[in-house]
């Protein structure tokens, strides 16, 4: 049955391919690998994972560091559609004390850089000891806000990709692989 679901947009657009499951299992992975090296000698390690997007790569991050930590979430939005609106709002703030801690920010994608300066911002008004970043993607772009990763998955050209925690119009996080999106808006 040719059954169209409410909301569901009239045309689909195309979605390319451009990481697998598996590059993404084997780079988180080494990821996981690096930060627990990197922290073996600290006894406060906060995770702290920017809502929605980092939702995969949080759960799948969080399985390979095999060592005590404190985990909590912020949920900061900026994007409407493929562009970006500019201004990002800090929908839910940290909620646990990390004063004196080292914070290790988690995120999917760095792109003009202002949510994650926004959310830097925000945590570092709080007084940790260390403050680093681990982005799953970084897009190769030009930064709007003076912002770096500690941490990259993988970087990526300039274009707008989905899945695993991406979304495009609230749609495609729930895939396993990451996607470009070739619509005429997706920039
Ligand atoms: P920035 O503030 O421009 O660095 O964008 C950061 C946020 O925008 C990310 O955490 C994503 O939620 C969203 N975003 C940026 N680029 C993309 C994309 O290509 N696909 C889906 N979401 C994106
Ligand atoms: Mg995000």
């Amino acid at each position: 049955m040719n059954h169209t679901p409410a909301r569901q947009p009239c045309t689909s657009p195309r979605l390319r391919p451009i990481i697998t499951a598996a590059e993404i299992e084997r780079r988180v992975a080494e990821l996981g690998g690096q930060i627990c090296n990197d922290y073996a000698g600290c006894d406060d390690l906060v995770i702290i994972a920017v809502m929605r997007g980092a939702i995969f790569f949080l759960v799948d991050l969080l399985r390979q560091l095999d060592r005590p930590l404190r985990l909590d979430i912020v949920h900061a939005a900026s994007y409407r559609g493929a562009a970006t609106t500019g201004s990002v709002q800090m929908l839910q703030p940290v909620t646990i004390d990390i004063r004196g801690s080292d914070v290790l920010v988690i995120d999917d994608i760095l792109d003009t850089g202002l949510t994650l300066r926004r959310v830097l911002d925000h945590l570092a008004a709080c007084r940790p000891r260390t403050l680093r970043t681990c982005v799953l993607l970084s897009k190769n772009v030009p930064r709007q806000a003076e912002v770096t990763a500690d941490y990259i998955g993988f970087e990526i050209a300039d274009q707008f990709v989905v899945g695993y925690g991406l979304d495009y119009n609230d749609r495609y996080r729930h895939l396993p692989y990451i996607a470009a999106v070739e619509t005429d808006d997706a920039g």
